[in-house]
């Protein structure tokens, strides 16, 4: 305690952050609200645990898969960190369902926080692409053909399916170019994209308030 007031009164962290941190929570709220607070715990899980991976993964056709198998077979804790980050992506798609389901069940989307809906739907996108493109990263059978088909499903587009198909495959087909690609998106585009669309999120949230008062 005496460290931190030492660091307080000379960098003022609960004077700055006050505004954000004492807030009272309404009486009425019950534990469906805890799901879009649950998500953002996940996808600060898939952030720690996205980077550790990213210290052995090695994003090209002929080490991706034998980086993996190193992973689990021979780093402290490999087998756990992966596993980590599989389940809680997974948990993370059906928490962000289960929150935007309380969501629209309460009306909380209506105006005035019809722009929240609309940065929230930027954030469920991007959890589905961070699905879509870690999946292909372990570079197996089942990564390489559920690529085709989803980047085939992307083609069936009307006027530019085609177009679109080829620039995320960075190509005509899924090869170690996309592989990079998706890689890139993965540990870049996206985070940083999410951040950006998080913090629109909240920012509408601490400005409205929750919804359901007066
Ligand atoms: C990564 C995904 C997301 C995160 C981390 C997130 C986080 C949160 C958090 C912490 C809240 C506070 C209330 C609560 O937890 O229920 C909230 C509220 C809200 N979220 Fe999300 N959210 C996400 C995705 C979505 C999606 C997909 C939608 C809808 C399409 C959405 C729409 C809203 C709206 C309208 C509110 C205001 C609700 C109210 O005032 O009652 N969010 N979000
Ligand atoms: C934000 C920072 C993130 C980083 C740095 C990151 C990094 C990585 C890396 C290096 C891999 C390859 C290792 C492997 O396949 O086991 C991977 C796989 C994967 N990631 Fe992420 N990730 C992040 C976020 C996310 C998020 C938010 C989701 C999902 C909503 C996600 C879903 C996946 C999936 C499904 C895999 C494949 C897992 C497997 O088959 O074992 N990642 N990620």
């Amino acid at each position: 305690m005496r460290l931190f007031d030492y660091l307080n009164k000379r960098m003022g962290f609960t004077s700055r952050h006050s505004r954000v941190l004492d807030k009272p929570v309404p009486g009425w709220i019950n534990y469906f609200y805890c799901f879009g607070g649950i998500t953002f715990t996940l996808f600060i899980v898939q952030l720690l645990t996205g980077l550790l991976l990213s210290v052995h993964y090695v994003p090209s056709e002929a080490e991706a898969y034998r980086s993996i198998q190193h992973l689990q077979q021979v780093v402290p804790l490999g087998r756990l960190l992966r596993a980590t980050h599989h389940w809680a992506a997974n948990l993370m798609v059906v928490m962000v369902l289960a929150h935007m389901l309380r969501v629209f069940i309460t009306g909380s989307y209506k105006n005035p926080r019809e722009l929240n809906w609309v940065a929230g739907a930027l954030l469920f996108v991007m959890t589905m692409s961070f699905g879509f493109t870690g999946y292909l990263l372990p570079w197996d059978q089942k990564a390489y053909w559920a690529t085709v088909v989803g980047t085939n499903m992307l083609g069936s587009v009307p006027f530019i399916g085609p177009s679109l198909a080829a620039f995320v495959r960075g190509g005509p087909d899924v090869t170690g170019r996309t592989l990079l690609r998706f890689y890139s998106m993965h540990m870049l585009w996206f985070p940083v994209a999410t951040g950006f669309f998080l913090w629109i999120h909240f920012h509408i949230l601490r400005r409205l308030g929750i919804s359901g008062g007066m």
